[in-house]
């Protein structure tokens, strides 16, 4: 591949014949030209920019150098147009990611027209689609003082994807960032020491054990993800307002599809298919929602929470108890407080007659009964439960 620059300042550039490009130059997979866009200036002052027609502030570069150089370089309208693509960097281009990288390795040619000022002559992007590809790029939704550095991490972004460039291509294949990761952002890496500052690398690395390792990674880069970059994930995932709505008939397919991928994880756990749940039929499934007071929580079209009550005939000793049922929130959107709107919602709808609420959850899923009881639930071991299962009441 060959890239060329035009700037007016060279000496920005430098940085290419060190680190990665500079490897890639020296080892002969791509060559490099650095060009002084006032080279093809004529006047004194050697003058690139001028002010804008139409009035407003800063400078604009001026068509003519660039219209100059593109010719020197061989650019020619109908010769460069398939392999060759002209990079205007502007922070009113299209967002660099990893995918373009991606695109932008396969050219045989890139020539980086780097703006400074208040821009470049429209004329001058526009006479550059008549001789090869153009890109307008940006780093990302800020301004810069020029487009120098984001002509450096582009070809870093690009160069290092260029087959051969790397010894090793898995580490390309294996590493960050997101549009590699599946979608998600990259886990957190430690090394040597185990122990430093006090501050000790997680046990789980530690352990020799390869699927708990990978589940653990696969959770940090859901949590990291649903923090840093929520756009990253499903649509749902950047809702922070749930609407609880009713669920009708027709959300059984989903509903089913929810609990069991909440309540496979319990199991897992809990290391005990038995969770009754995990048992229920689609056609139980219908039934549930109409035989309980069933509710759903959308997100972008997809059903991303549910819980159910119903009155239930009170035990011995007991008054009407409103009885919580399958509350559960998918997987990737748990730990964000939809858990426990949804607990409150279903505790508002509680019927007057009802004098407590009763729900019962896994004898050994300590987390739940932990999220039971900081809404006010305690443990009633002399309440009759399913096998495995413990009650939790509280008065209204
Ligand atoms: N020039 C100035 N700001 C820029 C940005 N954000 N991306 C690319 N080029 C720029």
């Amino acid at each position: 591949m060959r890239l060329d620059y035009l700037t007016i300042f060279p000496d920005y550039l430098a940085p290419l014949q060190l680190s990665l490009p500079g490897k890639a130059a020296a080892g002969g997979l791509i060559e490099l030209h650095v060009h002084d866009l006032r080279a093809w200036t004529h006047d004194r002052h050697r003058t690139v920019d001028d002010t804008p027609y139409g009035g407003g502030a800063g400078m604009v570069m001026k068509p003519e150098p660039f219209g100059e150089a593109f010719a020197d370089l061989g650019l020619a309208a109908g010769t460069a147009r398939e392999h060759t693509t002209i990079i205007f960097t502007t922070p009113s281009g299209e967002p660099l990611t990893q995918e373009l990288a991606h695109e932008l390795s396969t050219r045989e040619r890139i020539v980086f027209a780097c703006g400074r000022y208040e821009g470049i002559d429209q004329r001058v992007i526009d006479h550059a689609a008549e001789l090869a590809e153009v890109r307008e790029i940006s780093l990302g939704d800020y301004v810069l003082n020029g487009g120098e550095v984001a002509a450096l991490a582009i070809t870093e972004a690009v160069v290092r994807l260029i087959p051969g460039f790397m010894g090793n291509a898995d580490s390309i294949v294996e590493e960050s960032h997101a549009a590699q990761s599946g979608g998600l952002l990259e886990y957190p890496v430690y090394t040597k020491p185990a122990s430093w500052q006090g501050r000790d690398v997680p046990d789980v690395l530690l352990s020799g054990d390869h699927g708990r390792i990978a589940a653990w990674r696969r959770q940090q880069q859901l949590e990291r993800t649903a923090v840093r970059r929520p756009d990253l994930l499903h649509p749902a995932a950047a809702a922070t307002e749930w609407e609880i709505v009713p669920a009708v008939r027709a959300d059984a397919g989903e509903l089913m599809t929810l609990m069991r991928a909440c309540w496979v994880q319990e199991a897992i756990e809990a290391d005990d298919l038995g969770v009754p749940a995990l048992h229920e039929t689609y056609e139980q499934v219908v039934e549930g929602i109409l035989t309980w007071d069933t509710y759903a929580v959308r997100t972008a079209g997809r059903l991303v929470g549910s819980v159910r009550g119903r009155l239930a005939p009170p035990p011995e000793g007991e008054g009407q108890m409103w009885d919580i049922g399958r509350l559960c929130v998918a997987p990737d959107l748990q730990g964000r407080g939809l858990g426990r709107l949804l607990l409150e919602h279903i505790m508002r709808v509680t019927p007057a007659q009802a004098t407590s609420y009763s729900l019962f959850t896994g004898v050994h899923s300590a987390r739940n009964q932990r999220f039971y009881k900081k809404a006010g639930f305690r443990l009633r071991p002399d309440l009759p439960a399913p096998p495995k299962a413990v009650v939790m009441t509280r008065r209204r």
